[in-house]
């Protein structure tokens, strides 16, 4: 069998991301459970941030052999970048008008950087995928060659189930070429016993068809399709580009249409099943998997595509769901801070510290830049002195009312969510609010499903940055 080599060709060791469990969501409060969460165990949908790599090595001990599908969508070795658009409200037409921000670089030096990168990774894949599993590997013209001899050379050659054909319609600047206007997703199965509902994904014949077959028993040269039943969908498929689907969009660059994956997986995995996508850039697998009731394992490299997969998990909302993060890998923080108002009454306390939690350890000093709030209730209550001094730095206040927790005047906020049992070390986002993506006005009050205790805030910017307070009540 031809396999393919470069001179770099090999397998490198593994070595295991540190997994710290940074947070736990119940989107909307869903699931939260009646007394703050302490005794729950961590929900079964995870959601990453880190290098795929490291992240599927330390995967292998609890997860091999497991995964129900995967699809991957890594970058295609277009050697371009791709910019995220977080601006609300621009005109689409007019893309030099959009407000942008980093997502994702597809740079290489060469394509033997680029397989070096892919072959390592498919073949984690590989590993953890259960015996009746199935790989979607979505590629286009750029490497899907080289992608599928790197997977003949894992999977077996006889494990290629089909080779999809995404289509699709839109502008194009190449003018000496035939539009590139498809993409290429491989499909291998780890064995020849494999999950495939095809009553699952069946369409509607064309109404030509039917009216052909009706009016004429003969026009199938003898074989009669199942008119009522519908068809198995051939292995081209056409769906819009999210561009065009201005209720999907997220403003995540080269997101996928919702309903490629909804066949995706809806032919090949069962409710219940564990799905996992591990380059998942904006969520749109998680999120179909939720909305199809399998659970789910997705990360990212970039801070920006995982905050956009959770915050499209939040609004649907999906079922509760365990937030990880690389050691290595950084949220960027914002050098600002939020200022809140407490009522002292409502949380039976006699003094309280307000402080972003940066820099460890000098949480009660206003002098320092960082750090803008402490003291007692009447500083921070009545804001007299206190509140001058933290002008420069403070960009919010915000109101505690029996449950509602509010904040006026923030900054360009993206989103905020609110912990009311703070335990100092695992984030529970009890509620979230977010900006819409078509308004951009974000609401600025939160129920909290308990009678807060220690709350704790954290707020992401528009710029991706993000910020966390505490309230403690000091006497409790
Ligand atoms: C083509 S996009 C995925 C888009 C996604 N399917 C969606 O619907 O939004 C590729 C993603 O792979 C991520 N990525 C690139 N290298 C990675 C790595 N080493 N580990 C994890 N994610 C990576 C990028 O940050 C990017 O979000």
């Amino acid at each position: 069998m031809p396999t393919l080599t470069w001179p770099s060709k090999s397998l490198p060791d593994l070595q295991p991301a540190d997994l710290v469990l940074e947070a736990v969501t119940y989107p909307q409060a869903q699931g939260y459970p009646p007394l703050g969460g302490f005794a729950e165990a961590v929900p079964e949908n995870h959601l990453y941030l880190g290098d795929n790599l490291k992240l599927m090595a330390a995967l292998l001990p609890q997860y091999e052999g497991r995964l129900d599908l995967i699809y991957a969508d890594p970058p295609f070795f277009t050697n371009k970048r791709y910019p995220a658009r977080i601006g609300r409200g621009e005109d689409s037409r007019h893309p030099q008008e959009w407000q942008l921000a980093e997502g994702y670089a597809d740079h290489w030096s060469d394509i033997d950087a680029y397989l070096n990168f892919l072959y390592p990774r498919l073949a984690l894949m590989h590993r953890l995928l259960a015996p009746s599993g199935t790989l979607y590997l979505h590629l286009d013209w750029h490497a899907d060659a080289y992608a599928r001899l790197l997977l003949d050379e894992i999977f077996g050659r006889e494990r290629l189930l089909n080779q999809i054909v995404w289509l699709y319609h839109g502008p194009s600047p190449i003018r000496h070429a035939f539009n590139r206007k498809h993409d290429t997703i491989l499909v291998y199965t780890k064995s020849s016993d494999y999950t495939f509902n095809t009553d699952a994904v069946r369409q509607p014949y064309n109404p030509n068809t039917v009216k052909t077959f009706n009016s004429s028993p003969k026009a199938g040269f003898g074989k009669m399709p199942d008119l009522a039943r519908g068809k198995v969908p051939e292995d081209w498929w056409y769906f819009p580009v999210v561009a065009r689907l201005h209720n999907e969009r997220s403003g995540y660059p080269t997101q996928k249409p919702e309903a490629l994956l909804e066949r995706i997986l809806l032919a090949s995995s069962n409710p219940g099943d564990l799905v996992a996508d591990f380059f998942c850039g904006s969520g749109t697998l998680p999120l179909v998997a939720a909305r199809l009731a399998r659970r789910f394992l997705a990360g990212d490299v970039t801070w920006r595509a995982v905050h956009t997969t959770r915050s499209r998990l939040v609004a649907l909302p999906a079922p509760p769901f365990a937030f990880y993060r690389d050691s290595t890998a950084q949220i960027p923080l914002s050098p600002f801070g939020l200022s809140l108002r407490a009522k002292p009454a409502t949380l039976r306390a006699k003094s309280f510290d307000v402080a972003q939690d940066r820099p460890q350890g000098e949480t009660c000093n206003p002098s320092h830049p960082l750090t803008y709030a402490c003291g007692t209730p009447d500083c921070l209550g009545q804001a007299g002195a206190g509140r001058a001094s933290l002008q420069p730095f403070a960009f919010a206040q915000g109101k505690l009312a029996n449950r509602t927790i509010s904040i006026v005047n923030p900054p360009a906020l993206d989103y905020w969510e609110v912990d009311p049992a703070w335990d100092g070390i695992t984030f529970r986002s009890a509620n979230q609010a977010q900006r819409p993506i078509r308004s951009g006005v974000i609401p600025l009050k939160l129920e909290s499903p308990i009678a807060p205790k220690y709350i704790c805030i954290r707020a992401i910017t528009v710029k991706g940055e993000q910020i966390q307070i505490t309230i403690r009540s000091g006497s409790s």
